[in-house]
């Protein structure tokens, strides 16, 4: 796991897209995977802007969103596949039929879950995730005690989840208190995971998922046996830390050469 301190959202955002951009230039039909939430807006400005710019080109990429709420009807604003629309994919051109959700809308859910991660596959696997981590040390929406093993199946949100995206919503009544979700299993298998967190809210679950036990009740922990994770940082997400500066020596002095 490669933890990098940077002084702000924004240094983060450019970094990301830095590994993004990397990577769809050397594999044009790259899969990418989609975070919602806050921290992967910055992300999402900065390849906006290189799309613009420099004509960064999506048009043969593919997107699949982590996860998605059960409930809520197709086209509500705060569904993920409207928030990836108007967050990324209406901002760069990837194709609208190459952009992927579980469908939260299913009435056969196991089925609904099946198809996605049979889409998963027959795109050839998920090159890179983009992550952010809950309060409570979730990714995705794997909540504490989800198995390590686990694909894309429904969850209950806990409640210190739902508050935490009531700020979305219009009241925390209408928090969903479902939702479908790539697994940790799932997770696991994409071939390089980013994970953005910023602010003190997330210095204890990061000290929990980078520094603590690999454990269920912290469901990040399990990227410490990713062959390839990365963790950015903003100096506020990196206070609990005891190996900070370790970290701002390792990335200081990292040869030129390596990207993320
Ligand atoms: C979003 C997701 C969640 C969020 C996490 C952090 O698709 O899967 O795991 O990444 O809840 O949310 P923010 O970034 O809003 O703090």
């Amino acid at each position: 796991m490669e933890v990098v301190i940077l002084s702000g959202s924004k240094q983060i955002g450019k970094l990301a897209a830095d590994a993004i951009e990397e990577l769809v230039r050397r594999k044009p039909d790259a899969v990418l995977g989609l975070a919602t939430g806050s921290s992967p807006l910055p992300t999402y400005d900065e390849l906006a802007a290189r799309h613009e710019r420099d004509g960064l080109d999506f048009s043969r990429t593919q997107g699949f969103a982590l996860d998605e709420y059960v409930g809520l009807p197709a086209g509500h604003p705060e569904s993920y596949r409207e928030v990836i629309r108007r967050e990324f994919t209406n901002r760069v051109n990837i194709a609208p039929e190459n952009v992927h959700g579980p469908d939260g809308t299913a009435t056969d859910i196991p089925a609904a879950c099946r198809a996605y991660e049979e889409s998963i596959a027959a795109a050839g696997g998920i090159d890179l995730q983009l992550l952010g981590v809950g309060t409570d040390g979730h990714i995705g929406f794997n909540e504490p005690g989800s198995s390590f093993a686990s694909r894309t199946r429904i969850k209950s949100l806990i409640e210190q989840t739902r508050r935490d995206n009531a700020r979305f919503f219009s009241s925390l009544a209408e928090v969903p208190h479902h939702v479908l979700t790539q697994g940790l299993g799932t997770i696991m298998e994409a071939r390089h995971v980013i994970l953005v967190a910023t602010g003190a809210q997330k210095a204890q679950a990061v000290r929990d998922f980078v520094e603590g036990p690999v454990a269920a009740i912290c469901p990040a922990s399990v990227l410490q046996f990713h062959p390839h994770a990365t963790v950015l940082l903003d100096e506020a997400a990196a206070s609990a830390l005891k190996l900070a500066d370790f970290y701002r020596h390792t990335y200081d002095n990292k040869p030129a050469w390596q990207g993320l």
